[in-house]
């Protein structure tokens, strides 16, 4: 049984759910935002959902704002009250989402004529409802919706095969329910957060999963397409619209009709692209490059960055207009590992599980078990788990990753700047290298060590290989002046790059430490174009993803070069 607390001024509701929806209990009406406010107090988290009606014939004092000395001031202030009483259940929402922004509320009206699904969504409520006036109907319909968000809020399950790991913090499971509403909607949502920070997969696997829109995903990184090509490239161009458009091509917005377009990096929209782009969504219609004709664009649009648009706005990089229309009330930011320390043993578990599904170390895992007898699943994955101590019961059917604590308090600690990529990517690493050695040693199980050989389940995870891992990583985000790399400018104007040798330092730190200082000077003279990049290092330039995932690997920040060149 839930509580239900019915924010309205009449009765009729209350009474309709307290006869057909008997399963849960019902607080008697609260009238006003007053009223409901100090039940909530009152009640504190007691209370699982809220119902909302929007018209409210009360006194005009009841209604909010409270202060409505402007509106009584007009000319027209009968009128302006009247208008507040019919909006007033999206008044007392707005004021909700800022004391109870966990809470779901559902918005019901019984006139069809006052639209409510745009403010609905707006101010996030979980749900709206046109009530029909026929009682067992009515009572169906919301019933059904009830059942349907006290499942979703059930708890994290069913989320356990989501590929973006939440985690149960509050914080993150808030961020979760917000979303999922948001995707629901027609409206376009703002992903920010730092890279590898999930923005991508929650846009292709959350958001596009359920939107329940039935045409395609497409994804566009803004990043990598070059700027004289990007018109083009997002509207279509028509057969000789400039030289060289020798065929009609059409563009993304086109591949998305029905689905979802997501534009990542949205910060490289040239300024000209944001006017277009706000045409799209003001009036969902554009014009390829060189047309006359008009298209209609049925598209969700979801965009991200990890740039700071409001800043880009103050610096009028990036148009108001269009960004007020990205509906930036909605935007969310998705923490970096670092915030997410209170998660971190969790998050530890969750990818080491997953990085040990991989092919390879999925491998390695099975010759592994197969080698020191363990009785683990024979179709599945070896089943995994992880932890700072030895558990005190063998268990054959899984195999139990063990981390040095002061392995752990490193990992813990490190500022990951390429956030959950960066994380995935070296506990993979990690676990292939801790295997290859335990599998390759599989004849020379060490007698003398009696712990390894009686407790095959238990892997530990050697400090060492986590040290030798972490160092090329470490090198180049705390020490970024002194990695034993420098850049010489040469009479020509071109860079030599040297090295100094120092004692101690593996090959690999060296390496990384060269390969860091000629990718920045690369992104130097490319003026941050990855695109041209990538085709002189890997002679493909729309490999720009590739080679902005190896800066990150190596820690380099985009932002911070970007920013340098900027202020340049
Ligand atoms: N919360 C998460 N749960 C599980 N995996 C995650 C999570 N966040 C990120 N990842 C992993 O990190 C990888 C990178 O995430 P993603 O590409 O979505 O980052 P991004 O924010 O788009 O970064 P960028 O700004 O560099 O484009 C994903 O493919 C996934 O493997
Ligand atoms: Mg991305």
């Amino acid at each position: 049984m839930s509580r239900i607390l019915i924010i309205d001024d009449e009765d009729k509701y209350f009474e309709l759910c307290q006869r057909f929806i008997a399963e849960h209990e019902f607080l008697p009406p609260v009238r006003n935002y007053r009223e409901a406010a100090s039940v909530l107090k009152a009640e504190r988290g007691t209370i699982d959902l809220v119902l909302l009606d929007v018209h409210f014939d009360i006194p005009d004092e009841e209604l909010l704002p409270s202060d409505k000395t402007d509106l009584l001031a007009g000319k027209d202030a009968k009128r302006a009250i009247e208008r507040l009483r019919r909006a007033q259940g999206l008044h007392i929402l707005d004021r909700l989402r800022r004391s109870d922004p966990d809470l779901p509320v559902i918005v019901m009206t019984a006139r069809d004529d006052l639209p409510i699904e745009a403010d609905s969504e707006r101010l996030q409520a979980e749900d709206y409802t046109y009530l029909l006036d026929d009682e067992y109907l009515d009572a169906r319909s919301l019933r059904l919706q009830i059942e349907n968000i006290l499942a979703q809020r059930a708890g994290p399950s069913g989320e356990e095969d989501e590929p973006f790991y939440w985690g149960e913090t509050a914080k993150m499971q808030g961020l979760r329910r917000r979303l999922s509403i948001l995707a629901r909607g027609q409206l376009p949502i703002i992903l920010l957060g730092a890279t590898g920070t999930g923005k991508s997969l929650l846009a292709r696997e959350f958001i596009h999963a359920r939107s329940q829109r039935e045409g395609p995903f497409v994804a566009v990184d803004l990043s990598t397409v070059p700027h004289d090509l990007m018109a083009a490239h997002l509207f279509g161009v028509v057969k000789g619209a400039y030289t060289g458009a020798t065929t009609s091509r059409e563009g993304v917005l086109e591949h998305a009709q029905g689905g979802t377009l997501f534009l990542d990096e949205i910060g490289n929209l040239s300024v000209d692209l944001q006017k277009s782009l706000l045409l799209v969504l003001q009036e969902g219609r554009y014009r390829p490059v060189g047309s006359v004709d008009e298209r209609v664009a049925d598209v969700k649009l979801v965009v991200a960055t990890n740039e700071n648009l409001v800043e880009m706005v103050r610096e009028g990089k990036f148009r108001e207009d269009l960004y007020m229309r990205l509906n930036p009330a909605t935007a969310m930011r998705l923490p970096s590992l670092t915030e997410r320390k209170d998660d971190f043993s969790v998050l530890l578990e969750v990818f080491v599980s997953r990085v040990s599904e991989e092919a390879y170390n999925a491998d390695l895992l099975r010759q592994y078990a197969q080698q020191r007898g363990l009785a683990v699943p024979e179709s599945d994955a070896v089943p995994v788990s992880v932890g700072r101590k030895v558990p005190t019961k063998a268990d054959s059917r899984r195999i139990h990753f063990v981390f040095h604590p002061s392995s752990y308090k490193q990992l813990r600690d490190f500022s990951w700047p390429g956030n959950f990529r960066q994380f995935e990517m070296f506990l993979s690493n990690l676990i292939t290298l801790s295997l290859v050695e335990l599998v390759d040693q599989a004849e020379v199980v060490e007698p003398d060590n009696p712990a390894d050989a009686s407790r095959p389940d238990v892997i530990p995870i050697l400090p060492r290989i986590v040290r030798e891992l972490m160092r090329p990583m470490d090198i180049s985000t705390s020490a970024p002046q002194d990695d034993g790399a420098s850049v010489r400018v040469l009479d020509d104007g071109a860079h030599r790059l040297s090295v100094t040798l120092r004692d101690g330092e593996s090959l690999n730190a060296v390496s990384c430490a060269v390969e860091r200082q000629y990718l920045e000077l690369l992104f130097e003279k490319y003026e941050g174009d990855l695109a041209r990049m990538a085709g002189v290092l890997l002679s493909d330039p729309t490999a720009g993803r590739k080679v902005q995932l190896r800066m990150n690997q190596l820690g380099i920040k985009l932002r911070s070069l970007k920013q340098r060149r900027r202020a340049r």
